[in-house]
């Protein structure tokens, strides 16, 4: 007798639903965003004053208006290796909480890096290679993004050399394994090979590092060679730009499954995967279309939207970067050495910043305990272990989800699993044998 399925878990598009051209929200903001200012002229900076940092095409799809930006072929062609990726629907945990929401995930852990940061890294590595760069410099938190630009390198034969946040490059050697394996370079952060890492190790030799410092280490050797670019995996507007392919993509899978979201949430670091997941949706609010809500969730321990304030700041520590408007907690905050790596920034993305100030964005923050906790009835029911980064949107999801029990509505929620947590089962380990701080 034929099977009948009464309901379906996972929403699948074919490779030609890749997106072909990347959603750019600039387009249809109702007040521009404030322009970045160079720090010692306090004036709008050009694209001359990036030029030594990243190549052109980056630069100007920094300042673009344009809606939409055509997705270069090579980089789609590279996305096939894991997109589009799956969109599930949670129906045991759903059951577990006993309650009438509908709740969704798109599932970025697909990638090889096992987050979003491909969808940039591809695009970043392919830009430089057309520029004839021969060297990229990044930072890496979590190592996540360490990972993804190692693997774009190796795509398109860059040498890639990453300054790991000093905290994971303890705690998870294996990810540093794990970029090698493409043939980068790994060096801990803090380190003696910049002065800007020299300047912190002489006044804290033991500095568990941070993102700010990695980024200065990271543009401190790319500036100082002709050869050599930075990447970075957050913040600016190409990067969230890049993106915009898992919410375009979470749109389509969404019309399949005949939902719509009531909120989108994502966890926020430097406000990427958030606002890749978000922006395509955020297209019909901004055009009275929509109410949906939008959720950026952070750790109470870097709570840079929820408690900073929104000013200009540098994006690193030691000062090198133009100004940025955005929330900040100063760009000389050390946060708490937390699992999840990739949310230790000090700033937001401009772009989120702008949307939150203009009261499109709302967020939330949560310490790290009750955020494992909501991974861990994650894993017990859907069967994926999530990044602890991830974890951030997960707790957010199950909170919207006992609002809806509560208030009895059959709220539709959408999260973006931003990437596996299988490097970080250390940070599992002490959440389970009750160690975590
Ligand atoms: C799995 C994962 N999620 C989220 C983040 C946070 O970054 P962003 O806010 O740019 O998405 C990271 C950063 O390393 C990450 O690795």
């Amino acid at each position: 007798m034929a099977h009948v399925m009464t309901r379906r878990t996972k929403f699948v598009l074919d490779e030609d639903h890749i997106p072909r051209a990347w959603y750019n929200i600039a387009a249809d903001l109702p007040v521009p965003p404030s322009p970045y200012l160079h720090p010692a002229t306090l004036e709008p900076i050009g694209p001359a004053d990036l030029a030594p940092l990243f190549p052109m095409a980056l630069i100007l799809q920094e300042v673009s208006q344009d809606r939409e930006i055509e997705i270069p072929e090579p980089v789609r062609e590279a996305y096939t290796l894991y997109r589009p990726s799956p969109l599930y629907r949670a129906h045991r945990l759903e059951k577990a909480l006993d309650t009438p929401a509908h709740i969704y995930y798109k599932y970025e852990g697909v990638s090889p890096a096992g987050s979003h940061k491909p969808n940039t890294a591809v695009a970043q590595a392919y830009y430089n290679k057309q520029e004839g760069v021969r060297r990229l410099t990044t930072e890496t938190g979590a190592g996540q993004w360490g990972s993804a630009l190692s693997f774009a390198g190796s795509l398109f034969d860059l040498e890639t050399k990453v300054f790991m946040v000093r905290i994971s490059y303890e705690q998870k050697p294996y990810r540093r394994s794990f970029i090698e394996s493409f043939g980068a370079t790994v060096v801990p952060s803090p380190s003696s090979e910049t002065n800007a890492g020299r300047a912190v190790l002489a006044e804290d030799p033991d500095s568990t590092g941070s993102l700010g410092i990695a980024i200065s280490e990271a543009i401190e050797e790319a500036a100082g060679r002709e050869d050599t670019k930075y990447s970075l995996g957050s913040v600016l507007n190409h990067v969230l730009l890049h993106q915009t392919v898992i919410g375009q993509e979470a749109i389509a899978q969404m019309e399949m499954a005949g939902d719509m979201p009531d909120v989108v949430i994502g966890c926020a670091g430097g406000g990427s995967n958030f606002s890749g997941i978000a922006f395509p949706f955020l297209r019909d609010r901004l055009q009275g279309r929509s109410s949906t809500r939008f959720l950026a969730v952070e750790p109470e321990s870097c709570p840079s939207l929820t408690q900073g304030e929104y000013r200009y700041d540098f994006g690193d520590t030691a000062g090198t970067t133009p100004l940025l408007k955005m929330h900040t907690l100063g760009n000389d905050f050390r946060p708490a050495p937390i699992h999840a790596g990739g949310l230790r920034y000090h700033g937001m993305a401009p772009l989120v910043s702008h949307l939150y100030e203009l009261g499109f964005i709302d967020a939330k923050a949560y310490p790290q305990n009750a955020c494992f906790e909501a991974a861990v009835q994650f894993a017990r029911t859907e069967g994926l272990i999530a990044a602890p980064e991830s974890s951030h949107a997960i707790r957010a999801a199950i909170d919207e989800a006992l609002e809806a029990k509560e208030a009895g509505e059959e709220r539709v929620i959408l999260f973006n699993l931003s990437g596996h947590g299988h490097f970080d089962m250390a940070a599992y380990d002490d959440y389970l044998s009750g160690k975590l701080a």
